[in-house]
């Protein structure tokens, strides 16, 4: 089971990676969700950690044990403080805890589903339908502001050095390749590394295995995987590493 190893190509660094998808509370009991399982990111998680790095790990929603509900870990996590879980709701609450820990981390890796949108208001009690008409509400809608993007100027406000990493899930369309549309994203962006996850219509939601492309802001070579999230976040972590050996 994973410790936090004293040697290993990222000790001494610190990680902080997003997972699962948030939730956007439309009333107490309803709110507007996505399918994101957070499999990817814990998979990243424990491979940076396996790598040495400490790891700041800030879960919204997930279909699966995080690391920190798994008995093996939890006690292994006690002893060696190299992971520890940060949850969260909303894109916003998810934007607080990833601007204060990302800011300053030497590797971001942001995996977290977020909604693009969340209703305009909260209703404080539960919506109710009307007895007497059959009018359904319309419900207003609100960006959520683009969390990457914003934390990608931050660090280069504050100096951070090293590396932030998206992920994208893109189906192209009938003129693009969805890695084209990866390039632009990139570029959107601003991050050093894009994760771009072709998905059709064998939905990845949920599933164990992938077929992802890496993309780099420097332009070094893409690389394709095809695997389990394990391979990908194996060979995200290699990246990570090379990358790390050619600042320091
Ligand atoms: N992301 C973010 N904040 C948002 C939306 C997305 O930080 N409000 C991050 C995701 O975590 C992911 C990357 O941006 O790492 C790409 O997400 P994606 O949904 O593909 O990008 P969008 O800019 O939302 O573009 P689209 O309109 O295609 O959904
Ligand atoms: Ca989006």
């Amino acid at each position: 089971e994973p410790s936090t190893p004293s040697t290993g190509p990222l000790h001494g660094l610190r990680a902080v990676v997003s997972t699962g998808g948030t939730q956007e509370p439309l009333d107490p009991v309803r709110y507007l969700g996505n399918r994101s399982s957070g499999k990817q990111g814990i998979a990243i998680a424990n491979a940076l950690r396996a790598a040495g790095a400490s790891v700041d790990l800030v879960a919204a929603h997930v279909d699966v044990p995080l690391p920190e509900d798994h008995p093996d870990t939890a006690s292994a996590t006690a002893e060696h403080p190299g992971l520890q879980v940060h949850r969260v709701g909303t894109a916003l609450e998810l934007q607080d805890v990833m601007n204060r820990f990302g800011e300053l981390a030497d590797v971001v890796v942001m995996t977290a589903a977020v909604a693009d949108f969340r209703p305009a208001t909260f209703a404080e009690s539960k919506i109710k339908k009307s007895e007497d008409s059959d009018d359904a509400p319309v419900i207003e809608l609100v960006r959520n502001p683009d969390i990457l993007r914003g934390l990608v100027q931050r660090r280069q406000e504050s100096g951070a050095r090293r590396i932030i990493v998206g992920f994208a899930a893109e189906t192209g369309d009938a003129a693009t390749d969805p890695v084209e549309f990866g390039r632009a994203k990139l570029a959107r962006k601003g991050c050093d590394l894009l994760c771009v996850n072709q998905v059709g219509t064998d939905l990845v939601f949920g599933q164990d295995s992938t077929k992802v492309t890496f993309l780099s802001a420097d332009g070094a070579a893409e690389r394709r995987v095809e695997g389990t999230k394990d391979d990908v976040a194996r060979e995200l972590t290699t990246l990570i590493a090379e990358r790390v050996a050619r600042t320091d």
